[in-house]
This record gives C-alpha cells, structure tokens and sequence, in this order.
C-alpha cells in the first residue's frame, strides 16, 4: 500500500433546510429609550421607520424561503417587544413562556402568553424564574443549549427540562456585550438520530469550562472572529441550509459558504442599536 498517494477527498456536505414557522413582532414601536445591556444609547437617534423596513425585509426573506411566519401585534411602550424570541421557547408543540429580568419588558411575556393561547396551544407553561427563552435556549435537536450569567437564571435550566421535558446543558457567558446566548452562539444544523448538531459560537463569550464542553460537543463547529461576534454576526437564523445573518458579518459569512450553507445577508442597523439581530426577531415555533 502507498503512502505517497494520499488522497485528500474533500466531500462538501449537502445542507437539507426544512420549512419552519417563526413568530414576529413588527417593530412599530421600537425605540431605545433605557439601557439594560451596553448596546444601548437611548442618545443615539434611531428611525424607527427604518426599523420597520429592514424588519419586513427580513420577513420577506424567510417567507421567499418557504418559511411561515405569524405576527402578533406589537404594543406602545413595550419598544423591545420586537425581540420574540425572547418570549417563548417551542419545542413539539410544548411551550415555556418567559419572565424578564428588565422591569421595562415584563410585560411582554404575558402578552405573548395570550398569542399561544389563543393559537390554540394547549401545553403552556410560564416559568417561576428569570427566563428570556430562546435568548438564553438554544435548541440543536438532541438537548437544549442554556445560557446564563445576565439574563436567564441558571436555576429557569432546570425548569425548562421539567416543562419541555428535553436534556438541557448550561453555558456559563462571561463577556456583557454577549449577554443571550443567541448573539454568541447559532445552531445552523439540527441534529438527528444519525448525525450530530452543527453550531457556530464565539468561544470569548464563554467562560473557560464552557468552552471545553462545547469543544467536546461540538468539535466540527465553526468558530467565529471578534468581529463576527461584535456586529451581532452570531445572531442568525438557519433553516439547515439558508443562513439569514447581519451583513457586516463577512468573516462568518464566507465561512458558512465553505461549509455549504447559502447566507442570506440582511441589514440590521436599527435593531442593532437596541442589541438585537435577525435571530432575536425571530422565535421558531416547532411542532
Ligand atoms: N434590548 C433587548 C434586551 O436587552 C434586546 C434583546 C435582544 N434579543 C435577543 N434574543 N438577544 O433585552
């Protein structure tokens, strides 16, 4: 046998999207009028028409993908209520509801609460503590990614594999400008029963414990650059193939062309000011 003629067989993987159904929330309120993460400059002027454009943009995206969206009607004076995925975690039908550790966005998670009631989901459950669903859960298909150190309390963790009854593993944030899980790490790929999750993160966000866990779990992941992370790149919207994802994020952008994915860059601007990106407007409603 030879071991001149290596052969390096480079087999581009073939990325399957699924059809998804998302809950938005127009931005026709938004503003950045206080400060609870340091995105936020309520002295940096914000056009909220331009919000609602990019935003729709957005939408016509997922939908020209397939994808169903449903909205529920924003609310004056709840200016972050744009963020949906903050404010339910959907697995099989079964729903985690939220509670909000900003006095400024309590009441958004009753308002979303009453929109899966009224769809007609029967399994709904709000937890008892501090808890910004799919901000802080990321769901890969086999267990349920949890982050903690800002926002969700690690103690909703526990919470969350009782209600949606789902192997849930904890993340440790470390980094303030990375304060969800969702803007430091994205599940492009779901797993299934014979192939593994497939995830990008920025390992600084994360303490070094976490780091080694996600190493262990996920050793083909992508690992994004300072930069990806710093334009909110991380914070993207995978349907196993389509990656809507904030333009500026080049890096990740070319990254996930390499590993076959077709990124669909978008313009964030505006809900950028108030630390949000496409995946924060974004909550996935499975099963
Ligand atoms: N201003 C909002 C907050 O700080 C932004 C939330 C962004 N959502 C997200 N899933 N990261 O709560």
């Amino acid at each position: 046998m030879t071991t001149a003629s290596t052969q390096v067989v480079l087999s581009l993987t073939e990325r399957m999207p699924t059809t998804r159904r998302y809950l938005m929330c127009e931005p026709r309120h938004f503003t950045v009028e206080y400060v609870i993460n340091p995105w936020m400059d309520p002295t940096t002027p914000v056009s909220t028409e331009l919000a609602v454009a990019q935003w729709t943009a957005m939408k016509e995206t997922y939908e020209s993908l397939g994808h169903t969206v449903e909205t529920i009607e924003p609310v004056d004076g709840l200016p972050d209520m744009v963020f949906s995925a903050n404010s339910g975690t959907v697995i099989d039908g079964r729903v985690l509801g939220a509670r909000f550790r900003a006095p400024q966005r309590s009441a958004e998670a009753d308002l979303y609460r009453r929109w899966f009631l009224d769809a007609g989901y029967r399994d709904v459950t709000m937890p008892s503590r501090v808890n910004e669903a799919e901000g802080d859960l990321a769901w890969t298909g086999q267990i349920l990614l949890a982050g903690t150190g800002y926002r969700t309390d690690p103690a909703a963790h526990a919470e969350a594999q009782e209600a949606l009854g789902v192997p849930v593993v904890s993340l440790q944030l470390v980094d303030p400008r990375y304060y969800h899980l969702d803007v430091a790490l994205v599940v492009l790929t779901e797993a299934t029963p014979t192939r593994q999750a497939h995830i990008a993160y920025y390992p600084e966000a994360f303490s070094p414990g976490t780091q080694r866990v996600l190493a262990r779990l996920f050793p083909d992941a992508i690992l994004a650059t300072d930069a990806d992370a710093a334009c909110l790149g991380l914070n993207a919207v995978s349907d196993g193939r389509n990656v809507v994802i904030a333009q500026e994020s080049t890096h990740l952008i070319a990254e996930l062309r390499a590993h076959g994915y077709t990124p669909h860059p978008v313009d964030i601007s505006e809900l950028r000011k108030s630390g949000g990106g496409p995946k924060c407007c974004t909550m996935e409603l499975r099963g």
